[in-house]
C-alpha cells in the first residue's frame, strides 16, 4: 500500500481543486448566471431543448432543463480536462491500482468485457477468468431452472433465497425487481439482508425447505449480517432434514474467500468466485448476480452485460461534450459545489425500477461520501450529495411538493421508457405524460400573473405560484430490457467515477463503515452481560445499554 501511495504521489497533479483555473472561472461564472431563469433561457433559444441533449448507445439524455448556459458546459468540460478525467478513465480501463487506499485495481468493466477482449492485470488477461465463471454460472442456472438440480430429498428447486448485504444484496434485488418481467415466474426469489431476524423469518416462513436453495453472497464471507443469516438458514435446513449433508444440496456460495466458504460447509465446487478488483457496490454483474441469472436465464443476463459494456465503451471513447456519464457527472458537480445543493433525486417512471434509488444510494454515497483527497488532505469543498428517490408517479403524491415549492434546490433525474412492458389501456401514456409534466412544471413553474389570470383570490396567489427554475435531467430509453438496464446502471457507475475524479477522492474504498462494525461487536456481549461497572462507553451509550437490558428483562419476566 505504501508503494501505491508513493507511486500515486509522484504522478498526481498537485493543484487543489478550488485553485484550478476552471474552478475559479466557474465561481465567477456562477455569479453571473445564478439568477438566470429557465423560462428566459428557453425563450432566448428556441432550439435549446434539442440542442442540449445527447444520445449514447440508445439512451437519450435531455439536459436542457438545467440552469446552465453554453459557457457553463464549456467551463465544466474544461474542469474535467484540468482534473485529468481522461487520464483517470484510461487508468481504470488499463487496470491501474486507482483504489489507492486498498492498493487495488478497479476493473468492474472487465466483468462485462466480451470474450476475446484483453484486459491485463499483473501480466494476466482477466477476461478469460471472467468468462469461465460466467459459463459455470450459466450451467448452474440452467440446472436450477430446468429442474436438474435436486434438493436433498430429490425435489427440484422452486425457491431461491439470496443472503447478502450492501452490494451483495442491493444489486441482485434491484436487478431482479427491474427484470421481473423476464423472470421465470414458476420460481420464487427472495433476498435477505438485514441481521434483524425478521428478514430471514419472513423470507422463509412459507417456503418448503425441500425446494429451497440458498445463495450466500458475500465478497469477504465474513460480514456479520450475512454470516449470521447464513448460519440460521443452515440451521433451518439441518433441522428439517436432521442431516448436515443436506447443506451441500441447498447452499451455494458467491465469494472471493474460498477458505471461509469451505469452512461454512459449502462444497467449493459450488462456489462462484470473483476478485478483489470488483468492489461490492460494483459487483451486480459478477457472480454476485447469480440469483439474477437464475431468475432471467443466462441469455438475458449476457444481454444485460452487453448493455453494461456498450456504456463502458461510450464512456471510454465518446468526446466529453457528447459523453452521457461525463455530462451528468459534471452537472451534478455544478449543483453540488456552486449552487450548494445538498441532495439529488432519482425518479424512475417505471414501477419495475422501484429498488433503483436504493441501489444508487449505495453506489453514489458509499463511493463519494468522502472528505479526504487522494493526496491525504481534508477537502475544502463539498463532495457527494445525499441521493434519494422513488418511482413516479408515487413520489408526486408524497415529496414532490417540496421539490416544487420548498426552499431547497433538488436537481432531479427523471427516467422513462417509451414502450411499456405491461400495456393496459392508456396507462403508459398517463405515466409518461406525468413524467414530462413534472419536469416542465419544475422548470417553468407558474407566475403570479398566470395564477391571477385564473381568477385566484389575491390572498391565495402567493401560495399557488410555482417559481420554477428547478433543474432536471430526463433520460429516455426505448424499453426496459436487460440490455437497457445494464446501460442505465453503467451510466450511473461512470457518473460516480466522473465526480470522484473531479473531487479528487477514492471512490472505491469505504473506510467509513468500519467503526460502527467494531463498536457493535463490543456492544453485543454487553447487552446480555449484567456486570454494570464494565460499561465503558460515553454516558449516553451506557444509559441506552442499561435501558435495553432492563426493558428486555421485564418483558422476559
Ligand atoms: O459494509 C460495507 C460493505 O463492505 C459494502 O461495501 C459491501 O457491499 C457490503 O459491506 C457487503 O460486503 P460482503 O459482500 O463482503 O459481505
Amino acid at each position: 500500500m505504501v508503494e501505491a501511495f508513493r507511486r500515486f504521489r509522484t504522478t498526481m497533479n498537485k493543484t487543489a481543486l478550488t485553485q484550478r483555473p476552471a474552478w475559479k472561472a466557474l465561481e465567477a461564472h456562477y455569479q453571473s448566471v445564478k439568477d438566470a431563469h429557465l423560462r428566459k433561457l428557453f425563450a432566448d433559444d428556441p432550439k435549446r431543448g434539442e440542442r442540449l441533449a445527447a444520445e449514447g448507445v440508445g439512451l437519450y439524455l435531455d439536459y436542457s432543463k438545467n440552469r446552465v448556459t453554453d459557457e457553463t458546459i464549456q467551463l465544466l468540460l474544461k474542469l474535467a480536462e484540468e482534473c485529468d478525467l481522461r487520464g483517470r478513465i484510461n487508468a481504470m480501463f488499463l487496470g491501474e491500482k486507482i483504489n489507492i487506499t486498498e492498493d487495488r485495481a478497479v476493473l468492474h468493466v472487465a466483468l462485462r468485457a466480451p470474450r476475446g477482449q484483453s484486459i491485463i492485470l499483473n501480466g494476466e488477461n482477466v477476461v478469460p477468468k471472467v468468462h469461465t465463471v460466467l459459463d459455470k454460472m450459466a450451467e448452474f442456472a440452467d440446472h436450477v431452472r430446468n429442474g436438474a438440480w435436486k434438493g436433498y430429498t430429490g425435489k427440484s428447486i422452486r425457491n431461491v433465497v439470496n443472503i447478502g448485504i450492501g452490494g451483495s444484496n442491493l444489486g441482485p434485488v434491484m436487478a431482479y425487481e427491474a427484470l421481473r418481467h423476464y423472470s421465470m415466474r414458476e420460481m420464487t426469489f427472495r433476498f435477505v439482508s438485514n441481521v434483524d431476524g425478521t428478514d430471514l423469518a419472513e423470507a422463509v416462513r412459507d417456503l418448503d425447505p425441500e425446494e429451497t436453495l440458498f445463495i450466500v453472497s458475500s465478497k469477504t464471507f465474513t460480514t456479520q449480517e450475512t454470516m449470521t443469516n447464513a448460519h440460521s438458514a443452515k440451521q433451518w435446513i439441518v433441522n428439517r432434514f436432521s442431516n448436515k449433508r443436506a447443506v451441500a444440496d441447498h447452499f451455494v456460495a458467491v465469494s472471493t474467500n474460498a477458505r471461509e466458504v469451505a469452512q461454512f460447509g459449502i462444497d467449493p465446487v459450488n462456489m462462484f468466485g470473483f476478485w478483489d478488483w470488483v468492489g461490492g457496490r460494483y459487483s451486480m454483474d459478477s457472480a454476485i448476480g447469480l440469483a439474477t441469472m437464475i431468475a432471467i436465464g443466462s441469455k438475458e443476463f449476457r444481454s444485460m452485460l452487453a448493455g453494461f459494456h456498450a456504456m463502458d465503451d461510450h464512456f471510454r471513447t465518446a468526446p466529453f461534450d457528447k459523453n452521457l456519464p461525463v455530462l451528468m457527472g459534471l452537472l451534478g458537480v455544478w449543483y453540488n459545489n456552486f449552487f450548494g445543493a445538498q441532495t439529488a433525486a432519482v425518479l424512475p417512471y417505471d414501477q419495475y425500477l422501484k429498488r433503483f434509488p436504493a441501489y444508487l444510494q449505495q453506489l453514489t454515497m458509499e463511493s463519494n461520501g468522502k472528505h479526504i483527497t487522494l493526496g491525504g488532505t481534508r477537502v475544502d469543498y463539498q463532495t457527494g450529495p445525499v441521493f434519494w428517490g422513488e418511482p413516479g408517479t408515487n413520489g408526486q403524491h408524497s415529496f414532490y411538493q417540496l421539490i416544487h415549492q420548498g426552499t431547497k434546490l433538488i436537481p432531479c433525474d427523471f427516467i422513462g421508457f417509451c414502450y411499456p412492458l405491461n400495456p393496459i389501456g392508456d396507462q403508459h401514456e398517463l405515466l409518461i405524460s406525468n413524467l414530462f409534466a413534472q419536469s416542465e412544471a419544475l422548470a417553468f413553474g407558474k407566475t403570479a400573473e398566470e395564477v391571477k389570470a385564473e381568477g385566484t383570490a389575491d390572498a391565495l396567489v402567493p401560495h399557488r405560484v410555482f417559481e420554477g427554475n428547478r433543474p432536471s435531467n430526463t433520460i429516455l430509453a426505448a424499453q426496459l430490457t436487460p440490455e437497457s438496464l445494464g446501460k442505465l446502471v453503467a451510466l450511473y457507475e461512470h457518473v460516480v467515477f466522473t465526480q470522484g475524479a473531479i473531487w479528487d477522492i477514492d471512490s472505491f474504498d469505504q473506510w467509513g463503515v468500519e467503526l460502527g462494525k467494531v463498536l457493535a461487536k463490543k456492544i453485543t456481549p454487553e447487552l446480555e452481560s449484567f456486570v454494570d461497572p464494565e460499561l465503558k462507553h460515553d454516558s449516553s451509550t451506557n444509559a441506552l445499554i442499561r435501558r435495553y437490558r432492563h426493558s428486555k428483562t421485564r418483558i422476559r419476566g
